[in-house]
């Protein structure tokens, strides 16, 4: 790298309850993580992306004036999208060279991919002397992965990579991006356990679940003409018009309109300190998200049953968009040496894997690093 370069970071995200709501335009209480994504940017001469991947030491490069700029399948694609979607929308960039390292563990339902795409995105913002505000960059990089990468993730990784909070966990409005802070008590430990298992399927399977969920709007929307999204029924009314609904459809519909409500009485629990129902609603977002929304797997119900079985475990459940990844804890200070242990002994004994188990800290959002404190 040349002398001349600035260093951004974003962060990876756990999200406590709230799953597979937020393309369903509902309620989400993630919060950032301190595992990162960090990309060194210096400019260059030419409209081109020299981009270096410390992870998987490889080099790429694409001319910012290609017109077929398109998806390969490749780690690259997370920048190269960003980069492109940034380009299409108006911003015109300068070229540049990047190198980006990353801590966010690949597969883990930790959001390495949001890590990335904002990472990259305030890089070469800065790098262009572009100011974007936070929201839109939020809106570029989902953009950047559902048309770019082809993967129709919701809002609310990018945007807690951009605005999470030290200490805080984030209620957010995927409809209006309102949001609100939530304070983590101190006492009480994020345990995230990594299943180290990362299921085929899950890409075809969320965007199935997607499909899944608009089909049952389009049926809903008959009889309930201001409806536009899954969180604007009631469940009371899902009872009522949902009835000729496929079973399959039913379930998924099910899942969200409960969710959406356990997101809201799990942050009026956190207002309240009540610990012992925000671990209640973790009990039946997990239940709802396996027997309803089928997301879950044998190894994340594992992970949750082990961990419900130790003293201190306020609640369990699996983390993201599922089909593997981790698995998120609220664990009481003083239990989770003997979590860390017992979990990962007994998951190790039934599965014959070697869980991670981390201890995170509520992080602040993206932004850039100073030379003080870089770590990339
Ligand atoms: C993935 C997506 C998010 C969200 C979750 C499920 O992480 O990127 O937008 O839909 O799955 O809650």
């Amino acid at each position: 790298m040349p002398t001349e370069f600035r260093t951004f970071r974003a962060p990876g995200r756990v999200n406590l309850i709230g799953e597979h709501t937020d393309y369903n335009d509902g309620f989400v209480m993630p919060a950032a993580i301190d595992a990162w994504t960090w990309v060194k940017v210096s400019p260059l001469e030419q409209r081109k992306l020299q981009i270096y991947s410390k992870n998987f030491e490889e080099e790429i490069k694409v001319d910012l004036d290609d017109p077929n700029l398109a998806r390969r399948g490749h780690w690259s694609d997370y920048p190269v999208g960003v980069a492109a979607i940034l380009q299409k929308s108006g911003h015109r960039l300068r070229g540049a060279r990047l190198q980006i390292r990353g801590d966010v563990p690949i597969g883990s339902g930790l959001s390495s991919s949001a890590a990335i795409e904002v990472a990259t995105a305030c890089a070469l913002a800065a790098n262009s002397e572009l100011k974007i505000d936070r929201r839109e960059l939020a809106l570029l990089c989902q953009r950047a992965e559902n048309e770019f990468v082809g993967a129709h993730v919701g809002i609310m990784d990018q945007f807690i990579s951009l605005f999470g909070h030290a200490r805080k966990a984030l209620m957010l409005d995927c409809r209006s991006l309102e949001f609100k802070l939530l304070p983590l008590p101190d006492n009480v430990r994020l345990l995230i356990c990594n299943t180290m298992v990362k299921h085929e399927l899950a890409a075809s399977a969320y965007n199935e679940r997607r499909a899944q969920c608009e089909a049952g709007v389009k049926h809903l929307a008959q009889f309930l003409p201001n409806v536009t999204a899954l969180r604007d029924v009631t469940l009371e009314q899902l009872e009522q018009f949902g009835r000729d609904l496929p079973d399959v459809v039913y379930r998924r519909c099910h899942h969200v309109i409960t969710e959406n409500a356990r997101v809201l009485a799990a942050a009026h629990a956190l207002e309240h300190q009540d610990l012992d129902e925000f671990g209640r609603l973790m009990a039946e977002s997990h239940q709802s998200l396996r027997d309803d929304y089928e997301v879950s797997c044998k190894e994340l119900d594992l992970m949750v049953e082990l961990a419900r079985q130790i003293e201190g475990v306020y609640g369990a459940r699996m983390t993201g968009g599922g089909f593997g990844g981790s698995t998120v804890n609220l664990v009481r200070e003083e239990h989770v040496e003997e979590f860390r242990e017992r979990v990962a002994r007994e998951y190790e004994q039934v599965t014959k894997l070697k869980p991670e188990i981390y201890a995170c800290v509520a992080s602040e959002g993206a932004g850039e690093v100073l030379a003080a404190d870089e770590r990339g």
